[in-house]
């Protein structure tokens, strides 16, 4: 329990469970104040204990560095059981999900709660086709960007200008204005990325067609070029769409909180999500599949691993086999299996069966899955371990990984905010501190100073 005096002061608080199965009493044993702390019940997963009363009962804060045991919000969005390598969307099963349904629906499931109608559907599906232009200005501001500048940084960078294109027309209170933002953005960030990725190449941008589909759209503005004909390959878009609804929401996770933190100081909504695609671009988050395929390409073949997984293990090193861990998942990541199964039947298609960056990463799996190190660690494959090897697959190059599965999570930061915004219980989040720094003292003039 952090004090919030100043350090060096004991602390002296005890917590016990003898009152009922959901209610602990916090002590402190100096004095004998007591406090009850309820626990909620969610549908499903752990209770949590709230804590929210004991700064005003008792004059102590919780402290929890990188939230281990602490749940920021109620949400009814998506559920995962780390555990058991269980990830619900609204309560449905994302192996479901990825077998039936398509990105789009995905986004309308987690902004609404349900599945779409088919009229609910197709007018969403409009709506979105009819939003996907961008402003010339903001078109222009891909020119003030080096060649060589990292697509994420764009990305986030024009994100955060559309603020200045959508401010006075966006009044967060008005359901009808958050619904237009969530349709603008789910619509602009495949277009926005697309402009990142052909200023990186030195092509010309490709407008968006809104006679195609949401992933089709996509490729088509990736790849075509002015000078031949572009036909997008159906495999290529359903990998696509496939990839997207894996990655479109994973409750709360950095780029999330950050999102939602971002968001609860009632800043314009297209800042928020630019934060979140700030936060995401980091290599312990969604920058992992851009790192997970520089690490297969630094180990290049089979012969390697060992000698890698050897740097791995070395207490005295700070190599991670990248694509491996989750926080919250102890046990297989499901999208890590869907994704590899994808990989075999992508590649199949593709006509590149023998992709030697995918039989790296097989054998690189078998092998750390055997290992005491990983094993002891519940250490396991996560969802960015294959992801870029199929994106490498459809000619997507390395750089622009994250920016994929920023548009995917582009859903459920949506979702996220949708659903905080839209709480009257809302509060600004505004986390405290354990201070350990100097005590007070006076000002020393420069000449006093040793
Ligand atoms: N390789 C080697 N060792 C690892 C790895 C890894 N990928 N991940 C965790 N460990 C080890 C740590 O060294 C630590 O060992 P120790 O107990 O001997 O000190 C132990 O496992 C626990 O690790 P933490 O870093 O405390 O676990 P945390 O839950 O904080 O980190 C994280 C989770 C950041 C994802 C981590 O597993 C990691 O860095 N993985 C590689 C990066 C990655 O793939 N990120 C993508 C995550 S999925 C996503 O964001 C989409």
């Amino acid at each position: 329990m952090a004090n919030p005096g100043l350090s060096g002061r004991e602390c002296r608080y005890g917590v016990c469970t003898t009152m009922s199965s959901n209610k602990y009493e916090l002590v402190n044993t100096t004095t004998g104040k007591k406090s009850v702390l309820e626990a909620r019940s969610g549908t499903v997963g752990p209770d949590c204990i709230s804590v929210a009363g004991i700064n005003k009962d008792h004059g102590v804060f919780t402290f929890d560095p990188g939230f281990m045991a602490t749940a920021a919000c109620e949400s009814r969005i998506t559920y995962i059981d780390g555990d058991n390598g269980v990830l619900l969307y609204r309560g449905y099963p994302i192996e479901q999900i990825a077998a039936k349904s398509n990105f789009l629906e995905t986004a309308y499931l987690l902004l609404h709660g349900e599945l779409p109608a088919s009229s609910q559907f197709e007018q969403f599906d409009r709506s979105i086709r009819y939003h996907t232009m961008l402003n010339e200005s903001l078109l222009r501001f891909f020119n003030g960007f080096h060649y060589n500048a990292h697509p994420m940084a764009m990305v986030s960078a024009v994100v955060s200008s559309m603020a200045a294109f959508y401010h006075d027309s966006m009044d967060n209170n008005n359901p009808r204005h958050r619904e237009i933002f969530a349709h603008r953005i789910l619509a602009k960030i495949p277009t926005v990325s697309a402009a990142a990725f052909k200023h990186m190449l030195g092509q010309p941008f490709v407008y968006p067609r809104n006679d195609l589909d949401y992933c089709a759209n996509m490729l088509n503005m990736f790849f075509a070029v002015p000078a031949e004909d572009y036909v997008v390959d159906p495999v290529a878009a359903q990998a696509l769409d496939l990839l997207l609804i894996l990655h479109a929401d994973h409750e709360q996770n950095a780029s999330t909180s950050t999102v939602r933190l971002a968001g609860s100081t009632g800043t314009n909504p297209y800042a928020a999500i630019s934060a979140g695609v700030s936060a995401l671009w980091g290599p312990a988050h969604g920058g992992a599949n851009e790192a997970v395929l520089q690490m297969l390409e630094d180990i290049g073949t089979v012969d390697n691993i060992e000698k890698f997984l050897a740097r791995v293990k070395d207490k005295d090193g700070s190599t991670r086999l990248m694509g491996f861990g989750h926080r919250v998942y102890k046990n297989f990541d499901p999208r890590a299996k869907i994704i590899r199964e994808m990989c075999h039947k992508v590649l199949s298609r593709l006509g590149q069966n023998d992709n030697p960056l995918f039989e790296l990463a097989l054998r690189l799996e078998e092998i750390a899955l055997k290992d005491e190190y990983f094993i002891a660690r519940k250490l396991y494959p996560n969802v960015d371990f294959y992801s870029g090897v199929i994106y490498s697959a459809l000619g997507i190059p390395r750089s622009m990984f994250t920016v994929m599965f920023a548009i995917a999570r582009t859903a459920g930061w949506v979702a996220h905010w949708q659903e905080m915004i839209g709480d009257p219980a809302m509060k600004i989040g505004r986390p405290r501190q354990l201070y350990t720094g100097p005590t007070q003292r006076d000002y020393v003039d420069v000449d006093k100073r040793g």
